[in-house]
């Protein structure tokens, strides 16, 4: 029996993907940018055991089996195998796949994505495969592919109609930024309404917008944001993040239907960010949201426990009465920098 283990990083865009050229194939229309996390924080990870006494392929997703013929998971068995050189017993080799989050699915995090990374490593250890594997976690998740990488990590949506040149590179390590981290804030721990997947097809069937995002849009953002990241520019980077998830909200609102993934806390937060920044007299924080109310802020180590002291005060955890940001009117004890 063969036996191998991979972990792979939660990754979190400040250049949104949202939307597919090709469904099938997991092509995006425009380039996106993320960060992955340390993996030491929110990871997963993924055993395969392979043996030809084996029944059947199987896989069991955080301790519960799952079935094995989900399309997206049989793409990437399909993908591995194709560049594989299978030798005879390989041939014969039958998986069981186990795969764990080291984050609990509530947290409302996409998991997808570091879970197809992650069993896209683990089929090439397996099978020896060499080279760039993050076409391969494309096949299960579109945001898999960034994944596959540490540090900020962009994936180039390519040209190929077969998507050859629809891979993720990394655009330097964490190491680049020490200084720099990133907040959840946990908003809501429910499923969301709408999957990404059935958002974003609706929002290539439908929305004008979407189009003139990836065309006019993203290409300039994303070139800017690749130089805020490479320079460190922390204010540019803030900025191109708020304006991009910003405007990926737009387009899911420009849908029809529409999909609503923020909720009145998700703009709460919002709102505050831009109150604090503008307190400020500089951007000190960004934030970005997904498909879902959560919120994620990225910010300079720093200004960390001044940030979490206003979140603390005004979204306290335990719901307190009579505290609610209320923009313009801060109480005179609201921790905002005095700068
Ligand atoms: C809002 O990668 O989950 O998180 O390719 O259909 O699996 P599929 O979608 P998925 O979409 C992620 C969308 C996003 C933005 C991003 O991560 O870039």
């Amino acid at each position: 029996m063969s036996i191998v283990t991979c972990i792979a990083p939660v990754n979190i865009a400040v250049i949104k993907y949202w939307g597919k050229r090709d469904e099938q194939l997991i092509l995006p229309v425009n380039d996106s940018i993320s960060a992955s996390l340390d993996t030491d924080q929110l990871c997963a990870k993924t055993t395969i055991m392979a043996s030809a006494d084996f029944d059947a392929d199987r896989i069991w997703l955080n301790g519960r089996e799952e079935s094995i013929n989900n399309p997206r998971l049989q793409n990437c068995l399909r993908e591995i195998k194709k560049r594989a050189q299978l030798s005879p017993e390989m041939e014969n080799w039958k998986l069981h796949i186990c795969s764990k989050n080291n984050f609990p699915t509530a947290a409302g995090l996409a998991s997808s994505a570091a879970g197809y990374a992650c069993l896209s490593a683990a089929l090439a250890k397996l099978y020896r495969v060499e080279g760039d594997i993050s076409s391969i976690a494309r096949c299960g998740s579109g945001s898999a592919c960034r994944s596959v990488y540490g540090g900020f990590v962009r994936w180039y949506a390519g040209t190929d109609p077969n998507g050859n040149d629809s891979i993720a590179k990394q655009i330097v390590p964490a190491s680049h930024w020490p200084e720099m981290r990133i907040l959840i804030l946990v908003v809501n721990e429910e499923r969301k309404k709408t999957s990404s997947a059935i958002g974003m097809k609706n929002g290539v069937l439908t929305s004008e917008l979407l189009k003139y995002r990836a065309e006019h849009c993203v290409p300039k953002r994303v070139e800017e944001m690749n130089q805020a990241i490479m320079t460190k520019n922390f204010e540019k980077f803030a900025q191109l993040m708020m304006k991009d998830s910003n405007q990926m909200h737009a387009v899911c609102l420009d849908t029809s239907p529409p999909c609503f993934y923020l909720n009145d806390v998700s703009f709460g937060v919002i709102d505050l960010i831009h109150a604090y920044n503008e307190a400020s007299n500089r951007v000190k924080v960004g934030y970005t949201n997904d498909a879902g109310p959560n919120t994620v802020l990225y910010l300079l180590e720093k200004d960390v426990p001044e940030v979490l002291g206003l979140l603390d005060y005004y979204f306290p955890s335990k719901p307190v009465d009579n505290v609610e940001y209320k923009r313009g009117n801060p109480p005179a004890s609201a921790p905002l920098s005095e700068e």
